[in-house]
């Protein structure tokens, strides 16, 4: 591939410093294509525990670096804009969050890692869009509370017969996606197949032939034979897919599903994070040990 001069000087520092690029999926396609690994909250957090680099450059959202300065407090994790946040994590703080426990006692909280770090260290195990269904079975209780998104949530109800408490959080992006914009684009590409994020309502999953994370959306079309398809989640995704599958076609359903904060970093961003090794995430350690065992426990369920 041909590297522009920006990225060029990117992999250049990475080398100097000693340093991983990890990109969530849909970080702008320029960084996604330089990146040592792109992936979903998941995969990107496996990495950043399984990585022996010193210096993590996350390129993603806040709430992704601070779970890779969870497990891996020794190492110095750079988010090149510290603003980029989300939506969804905003929607829960440590404080409502106990309040809502007082009212539930002895039921466990399953916390979407799409949370702040002190808002983890409240919890009891954390999931992510990838294992939520995994996670909450795996757990002896017959009630949960899940938090913060509300369709997460109710997606993974349909796959459990727990009792799940919900949270009214949800993704200002996601959750916008009517089922009107799916259907009006089903109807200009018939022979498509529709592969939803959990994150969707659940009137919109209704319409889906899968519904997967931003990874397993790529294993699925990979897999798939189908020859076209439309995809309910943010439009990163479709850099990476089209890059994968040149003969395939990607359709998104909406112009709305477009994430600001995960366009914050740019690639002069991550130049001059790794020139001045800052802003630096890090989490105080009282409430890292809390958050680590949250994260911990979701890392421990068996992948399928
Ligand atoms: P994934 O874990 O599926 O990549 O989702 C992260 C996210 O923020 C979805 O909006
Ligand atoms: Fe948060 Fe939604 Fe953006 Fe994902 S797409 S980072 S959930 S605001």
């Amino acid at each position: 591939m041909n590297l522009s001069p920006l990225q060029r000087e990117v992999r250049s520092w990475l080398e100097k410093r000693a340093a991983i690029l990890l990109a969530h999926n849909y970080q702008p396609g320029e960084i996604q294509d330089i990146a040592d690994l792109t992936g979903d909250s998941l995969g990107l957090s496996r990495a950043a525990s399984q990585t022996s680099a010193k210096v993590i450059v996350f390129c993603g959202v806040h709430f992704m670096a601070e779970t890779a300065a969870i497990l891996c407090p020794e190492k110095l994790v750079l988010l090149p804009r510290p603003d980029a946040g989300c939506f969804m994590a905003d929607t829960i703080t440590p404080e409502s969050l106990r309040q809502k426990k007082a009212t539930l006692p002895g039921v466990p909280v399953v916390m979407y890692v799409n949370s702040s770090a002190a808002v983890k260290a409240e919890s009891d195990i954390c999931c992510t869009s990838a294992n939520a269904v995994r996670v909450v079975n795996s757990l002896p209780q017959i009630q949960v509370l899940m938090a913060p998104d509300r369709n997460l949530a109710l997606y993974t109800q349909r796959h459990s017969s727990k009792k799940i408490h919900l949270w009214e959080g949800c993704c200002n992006i996601h959750d916008q996606l009517t089922v009107a914009e799916v259907l009006a684009c089903k109807a200009a590409h018939p022979e498509a197949s529709f592969i939803a994020h959990p994150e969707c309502r659940p009137e919109v999953l209704d319409l889906a032939d899968a519904v997967r994370s931003t990874s397993g959306m790529l294993t699925y079309v990979r897999h798939d034979d189908h020859q076209e398809f439309i995809i309910g989640t943010e439009k990163g995704l479709l850099h990476t897919l089209k890059r994968e599958n040149p003969q395939k076609h990607f359709y998104s359903p909406s112009e709305r599903l477009l994430c600001q904060d995960m366009k914050k970093i740019s690639l002069a961003d991550i130049v001059a994070s790794l020139q001045n090794l800052a802003p630096v995430v890090s989490v105080p350690p009282d409430i890292r040990q809390r958050a680590l065992l949250a994260v911990n426990r979701m890392m421990a369920v068996p992948r399928d």
